[in-house]
């Protein structure tokens, strides 16, 4: 094995997605995946490599100080891919202190052991942050953010990460520890948990339950699909500069209600249903507090410097994860079983 790299929050949607493009993609690398497994954690989204000779899994708090010291002591990692994190803008409203603890706290705690780890010898040592396009808070019709946007984030959730990423770019420019990070768009795709907007519409739609659309559903997103972020992810791990911020996007902005209607059409079509009957589940709700207007990237430093571009056509992507949805149907009714339900209950009931 020619590199020890931690992936951490591998067993959640986007980790998951870069775990298995690693593992399949550099046989030679040893893939430690380190995960608390929250709700959102989930090792069926990693059946297929488990077994894989280069992967191991690691049941890890990163907010532990110590056992976070204690892996870096085992595996001397010679890279860290950090993707654990709360990640949920509507718990983050209900309950901040676990995105403190975990975005913050948790990120500072792999930074100190990076650091100590690789006191002695920083070369060809990296640090990757994942974060969010959230931090640069909310755009109105017009324009994109560029790495040179200055953060403005404005619910617990994107302050958490702007904190993080802070911390993350400090302990370079003090410390010189290697460090990239990258700020992305929403992701679609398998495996995304079902509190977010599409895969829990896909899920009401399918047990002809509501479609809750916050507000007027004219808050705008940009999406792009998951395995690019993932290969995103791989070029900037491998090719980006020390320092360096990087903004991955997917070109590909929608209303919320735009989106949903596109996902009632698809949906009608799989499951043979008439034109329209997806559609008639549409509910308005009350709307997120502090709910931002609009996100949009520019990912043209991505693009231009490392040569990346997104490989599928939003209807294509959007395809193939409606037909992972229906034909998962096991994994959806296992992770919308128990505590979710009752976290469903709370924040839907009472709007
Ligand atoms: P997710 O919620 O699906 O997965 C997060 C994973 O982190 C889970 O497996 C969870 O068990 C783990 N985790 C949470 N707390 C932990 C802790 N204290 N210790 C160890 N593990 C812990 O999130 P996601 O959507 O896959 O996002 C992954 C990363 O990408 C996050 O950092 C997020 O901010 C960022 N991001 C997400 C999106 C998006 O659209 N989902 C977009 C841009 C950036
Ligand atoms: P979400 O998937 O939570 O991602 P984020 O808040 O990180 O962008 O939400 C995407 C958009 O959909 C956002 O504008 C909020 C909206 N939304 C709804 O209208 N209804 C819902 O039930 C959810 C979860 C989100």
């Amino acid at each position: 094995m020619n590199k020890t790299i931690l992936i951490t929050g591998g067993a959640g949607f986007i980790g998951s997605h870069v775990v298995r493009l690693f593992v399949n993609k550099y046989p030679d690398y040893r893939i430690i995946n380190l995960d608390k497994l929250t709700y959102a954690g989930n090792l069926a989204n990693l059946t297929d490599i488990e077994n894989k000779p280069n992967y191991e899994f690691e049941k890890l708090d990163i907010v532990d100080a110590n056992a976070i010291n204690a892996l870096f002591e085992k595996y001397q990692f010679d890279g860290v891919i950090h993707l654990a994190a709360e990640s949920h803008v509507d718990r983050s409203i209900a309950n901040p202190m676990e995105f403190i603890m975990t975005n913050i706290v948790g990120t500072v705690n792999l930074l100190n052991a990076a650091r100590n780890s690789w006191k002695d010898n920083m070369e060809g040592k990296r640090f990757y942050h994942i974060s969010t396009d959230e931090v640069y808070g909310s755009l109105g019709e017009e324009g994109f953010f560029t790495e040179e946007t200055a953060y403005d984030p404005r619910s617990p959730y994107s302050a958490s990460k702007a904190s993080s990423d802070h911390l993350v770019r400090a302990y370079h420019h003090t410390y010189k520890l290697p460090i990239v990070v990258s700020n992305c768009s929403n992701n679609y795709g398998q495996f995304q948990f079902p509190e977010k907007l599409l895969p829990l519409s896909i899920y009401n739609i399918k047990n002809n339950k509501p479609i809750p659309i916050y507000g007027k559903g004219e808050n705008i997103r940009d999406w792009l699909y998951v395995v690019d972020h993932a290969r995103a992810i791989d070029m900037i791990y491998h090719q980006g500069v020390n320092g360096e911020t990087y903004n991955i996007g997917g070109n590909n902005e929608w209303t919320n209600i735009d989106l949903i209607h596109k996902l009632c059409e698809i949906m009608d079509r799989k499951l043979n249903h008439e034109p329209g009957t997806s559609a008639k589940l549409i509910t308005y709700v009350k709307d997120r507090a502090g709910h931002d207007l609009r996100y949009a990237i520019d990912s043209s430093k991505l693009q231009s410097e490392l040569g990346w571009t997104p490989s599928l056509q939003f209807e294509e992507g959007m395809e193939i994860t409606v037909d992972w949805y229906l034909s998962n149907e096991e994994w959806l009714n296992n992770v919308t079983s128990g505590t979710y339900q009752q976290y469903y209950e709370k924040q839907y009931t009472k709007r």
